[in-house]
């Protein structure tokens, strides 16, 4: 298989060697700076900051990869991804549920039926948040893993009548170990037997100080049955939001991330995209994950069919020609035959990899036996 040393995949990346051995170190893999590594963990990697991977098959398998960087002046604004995560019955969905009718415009409010996993609000300061519902813990771990970093800032919803709980925990680690920054949503102040100060206490011993405890992790008390503190929330996102100066390129050739796919009985696999960098069209030609298609439509978070969708934006995309996994990538390439070439790369890469799995098993049986 064709595999790439660690040194020249930072040099075609223009990144530091050690941050490529400390990105490989977080995905569980000890190399050195003289080591190869395999092109699926290369292409996770090139991901991961945040390049285009583009394998190209021709007759010696060649690995091609873009790493062209926006100028900076080409780098526009794009409103911050946000997922929230904390344990069961915190009041996660709750909480969303409160944001999107404090925020959505009177006239729509209600009689909405969200479309997919992935919506937009705009506060009353005029900041626009993309709200990300689908991933729960497995999802974005193995998002991660994909190399589909999507989320900006973490929202860890902790019910103040409870305690810091397992799932609490496990989202804590995990905005760690993707080094997203976090707000603490203490929920659930309405009830008699609300104390937010014991959530306080209790998340130190994690290792998250909030603001109260001197710390520089913003908390803010909410309910998300009441309202009250929601405004606060989302003031403290779109602070958080401003400091990491999130930007990108809407002149670009699109890349996205597939939060959710399914195939649909009258409309064929459908994937919700979350655009990541550049701008989707309809007619782009795209390759995702080991599918391929033309964008035939792109639906919005209001179910409104649109032309396009720029950073940042969740869109539904149809015109797939198979159904692609949560985590995927998506690139837009030139020509429908690059896409049928790199899908058909990969679904064959994914196939030798399976066999050589096969024959590793057997190996080891074979020795065991004895
Ligand atoms: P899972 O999706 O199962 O992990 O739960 P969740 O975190 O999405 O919690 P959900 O929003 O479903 O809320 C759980 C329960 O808590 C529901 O009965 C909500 O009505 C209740 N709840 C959520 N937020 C509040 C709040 O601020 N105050 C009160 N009193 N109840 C709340
Ligand atoms: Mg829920």
């Amino acid at each position: 298989p064709e595999t790439i040393v660690v040194s020249e995949l930072a040099n075609r990346m223009a990144e530091r060697a050690a941050d490529v051995v400390k990105s490989l170190m977080q995905m569980g893999m000890m190399v050195s700076i003289n080591q190869p590594i395999d092109a699926d963990t290369a292409e996770l990697v090139i991901e991961e900051f945040g390049h285009r991977a583009v394998r190209v098959s021709d007759s010696d398998v060649e690995q091609v990869i873009d790493t062209v960087e926006d100028k900076d002046e080409d780098r526009q604004p794009r409103p911050p991804i946000i997922t929230i995560m904390g344990h069961v019955d915190h009041g996660k969905t709750s909480l969303l549920d409160a944001i999107r009718h404090a925020n959505v415009v009177s006239g729509e409010a209600g009689g909405i039926t969200q479309h997919i996993g992935a919506y937009q609000v705009t506060t009353d300061g005029g900041a626009v948040l993309t709200f990300l519902d689908t991933p729960g813990h497995a999802a974005f771990t193995s998002m991660r893993a994909r190399g589909a970093n999507v989320t900006d800032i973490v929202v860890l919803v902790v019910a103040a009548d409870d305690a810091v709980m397992p799932q609490t925990v496990e989202a804590i680690n995990h905005a760690k170990a993707a080094k997203v920054p976090m707000i603490v949503a203490i929920n659930k102040v309405d009830k008699p037997a609300a104390d937010p100060n014991k959530v306080r206490t209790a998340l130190l011993q994690h290792e998250v100080v909030v603001e109260q405890m001197s710390g520089d992790v913003q908390d803010v008390e909410v309910s998300a049955k009441t309202g009250q503190g929601l405004d606060q929330l989302l003031e403290a996102i779109a602070l958080q939001a401003e400091i990491l100066e999130l930007r990108a390129n809407p002149e670009r050739a699109a890349q996205g991330a597939v939060i959710e796919a399914q195939l649909d009985v009258g409309r064929g696999p459908v994937a919700t995209v979350l655009v990541q960098n550049g701008t989707l069209k309809r007619g782009d030609i795209f390759v995702v994950g080991e599918q391929w298609g033309k964008v035939r439509a792109l639906i919005n978070d209001k179910g409104e069919r649109v032309e396009e969708a720029g950073p940042s934006v969740p869109v539904e995309v149809l015109g797939l020609n198979g159904t692609p996994e949560a985590g995927d990538v998506l690139n837009v390439v030139e020509t429908e035959a690059q896409a049928r070439e790199i899908a058909d790369y990969r679904i064959q890469a994914a196939k030798d990899k399976r066999a050589a799995a096969g024959a590793a098993v057997t190996l080891d049986q074979m020795m065991a036996k004895a």
